[in-house]
Order: structure tokens, then C-alpha cells, then sequence
């Protein structure tokens, strides 16, 4: 019951636009900073080169959603692109995960989709990967239909199922060669299109996950959660399915000595690492979820 209070209050703050805009001049707060990896692409290339040390390869988010400008969303575009660069010239082991919305997806779905082919042509050119996170469900078919429009030019671009969604083994049916990042789902859904049910939801989200490495699809398990994980390893020495069909996803700064873990038993780990200084909408999701998660916030609160 209060676990249900805080997560939809969490999930409610995550929306606000005027507290949105005023973390952005705070500066990392709260325990951010243990989930965040600074506000820079500096920063964010230091802890990747620090994670690719520890055996971890990683996929970079440079945080920001719901742009309303077209201004605002050509200069993520630029910056997303820098990013890839950066990367690039690093040398590090790191592929850029996008949030649509942050990109012009709620402006024009066009404008949307040239910014997105600029992203995935350099990416293509620096031969790098670009994972398109999924959002709320309102934005679900869009996300997907972009991604149809990107893969008649480009191999080098997935996107991410939810198994919260009654719609999800459907479409990692139809997404059968794509490179998917299947999760458990982290927004606020209704009843009329998304299973309320831990329960339902961890079934579905096991059924999705076998249905994609069964068809031979590449497929990212992006999840913390150790039985989940378990029934993959245990899943796929049983199909012959090889590691290299395959990789584990965690966000940085969570469970770090089971990233490690899997890391030494020979599994691709990624870490997703957010960076940049619109952190406050995924900071809250972050609590939403595991409210555990407040009290390196309340931490971080009390010691600033
Ligand atoms: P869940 O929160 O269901 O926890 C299950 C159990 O695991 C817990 O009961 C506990 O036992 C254990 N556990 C979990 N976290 C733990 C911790 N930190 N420490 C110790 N034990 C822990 N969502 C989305 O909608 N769109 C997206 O694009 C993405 N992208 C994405 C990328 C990556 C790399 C990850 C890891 C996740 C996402 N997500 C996402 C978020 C995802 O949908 C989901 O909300 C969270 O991962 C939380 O669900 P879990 O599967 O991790 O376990």
C-alpha cells in the first residue's frame, strides 16, 4: 500500500515541468550522483572508460524527454551526435541509447525522423549501434513506427519492449531480426493496456524474452532482477543458445557487484549511464521503483 503511494508519487514528480526545469540549474542533488554520471560528456566518458576497465561495456543516455521546441530538440539532436564522437574518439566500448520525445517525437513526426537518421547515420559511420528507448505507452506505436521507417536505411538501430504491455509479445512477434532491449516497463500505466501484477507482468516479461532468443534475434535482458536472471542463464544453456545472442543490461550505480558477477562468468553486461543535467525525471523513476532507493536519496538530501 505504501509502496504503491510512493511509487506513484515519485512517478507523479517525475512529470513536473517546473521542478524539471529548476534541477536543471541545481546541479546534481539528492544521491543523483550515485545514479547519474555527472552532467557532462567529460564525465560520462570517464566513467565509461572506468566501467570498460572493469570487463562492463556500456550504452550512454544523455538525459532529457518531452521537448516542446523544435530548438530544444535539433539541439539534442547535435548533442547526441557529439556524443557518438566523443565516443568515437575515445575509444571506448559504449553504444548511445535516445529518448524520442527528446528529439521532436511529440512536435512533428518527421522533423522526428530526420533528426533520428543524422543520429544513426553517424552512428553507422562510426560503426556504433543506437537503442531507442521506449516511453509511455501514448508514444508506443510512433516509437515503433519510426523505427520501421529508420530500419528501410539502417541495420544499426533497436528499440526497447515492455512486457507490462499486453501488446508486447505481439510485437517482439513482429520485430523478429531485431536487436531488442526487452524490459519489465517503468511508467505509470492503465488497466486497458498494461498488467498491474508483478506477477503477470514477470511472466510475460520471461515469455517475450524466450520468444526472441527462439527466433534467433539478438536480445538485451535489461533488468536487476537476480530470478529473472537466473531463469535466462538457465533458459538459454538449455536452448543452446550462445552468449553471443545475448547480453545483460543494468542502469549504473545499481546492483554493481552483480554486474561484475556476470561480467566474470563471461556474459556481456551493459550499463546504461545517464548523463547530463536534465536528471530529475529519472532520478524519480529510479525512486519510483524501488523505494529502497530513497534512502540514498534522503542521503544525499541531508548531506548537501
Ligand atoms: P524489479 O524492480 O521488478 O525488481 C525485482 C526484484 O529484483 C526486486 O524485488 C529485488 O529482489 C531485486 N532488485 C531489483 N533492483 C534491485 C537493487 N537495486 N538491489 C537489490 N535488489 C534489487 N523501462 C522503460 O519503460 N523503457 C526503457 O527504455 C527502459 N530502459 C531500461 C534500460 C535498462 C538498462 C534497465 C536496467 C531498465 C530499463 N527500463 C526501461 C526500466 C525497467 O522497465 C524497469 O522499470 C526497471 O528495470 C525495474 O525493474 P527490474 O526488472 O529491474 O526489477
Amino acid at each position: 500500500m505504501i509502496e504503491t503511494i510512493s511509487k506513484n508519487v515519485f512517478l507523479s514528480i517525475s512529470k513536473s515541468k517546473m521542478l524539471n526545469q529548476a534541477a536543471r540549474k541545481w546541479g546534481l542533488r539528492f544521491g543523483a550522483s550515485h545514479v547519474v554520471a555527472g552532467e557532462t560528456i567529460e564525465s560520462a566518458m570517464a566513467k565509461v572508460k572506468e566501467l570498460n576497465e572493469k570487463g562492463l561495456v556500456c550504452t550512454l543516455d544523455h538525459l532529457g524527454e518531452f521537448v516542446s521546441s523544435r530548438e530544444e530538440a535539433l539541439e539534442a539532436t547535435q548533442y547526441n551526435i557529439r556524443t557518438l564522437e566523443a565516443i568515437h574518439k575515445a575509444g571506448v566500448k559504449s553504444n548511445l541509447s535516445v529518448k524520442l520525445t527528446q528529439l521532436g517525437l511529440d512536435i512533428d513526426f518527421d522533423f522526428c525522423l530526420d533528426n533520428m537518421r543524422q543520429i544513426v547515420g553517424t552512428a553507422k559511420q562510426y560503426n556504433n549501434f543506437v537503442r531507442i528507448d521506449m516511453e509511455d505507452s501514448a508514444r508506443c506505436q510512433a516509437t515503433l513506427d519510426l523505427l520501421r521507417e529508420l530500419r528501410k536505411t539502417y541495420d544499426n538501430v533497436g528499440t526497447v519492449i515492455q512486457a507490462y504491455l499486453y501488446r508486447a509479445e505481439q510485437d517482439v512477434k513482429d520485430l523478429k531480426g531485431v536487436s531488442l532491449r526487452l524490459v519489465k516497463g517503468a511508467y505509470k500505466e492503465p488497466p486497458e493496456v498494461a498488467y498491474q501484477e508483478k506477477a503477470q507482468i514477470d511472466e510475460n516479461y520471461m515469455t517475450i524474452i524466450q520468444t526472441h532468443l527462439l527466433s534467433g534475434s539478438y536480445t538485451a535482458i535489461a533488468t536487476h532482477d537476480h530470478h529473472i536472471i537466473e531463469k535466462v542463464k538457465q533458459f538459454t544453456k538449455e536452448h543452446g543458445i550462445p552468449k553471443e545472442q545475448f547480453e545483460f543490461q543494468m542502469l549504473y550505480g545499481f546492483r554493481t557487484d552483480m554486474q561484475l558477477q556476470l561480467a566474470k562468468e563471461g556474459y556481456t553486461m551493459r550499463i546504461y549511464v545517464p548523463f547530463g543535467n536534465d536528471w530529475f525525471g529519472y532520478f524519480m523513476r529510479r525512486l519510483a521503483e524501488r523505494p529502497q532507493n530513497v534512502a540514498f536519496a534522503l542521503k544525499g538530501f541531508f548531506g548537501k
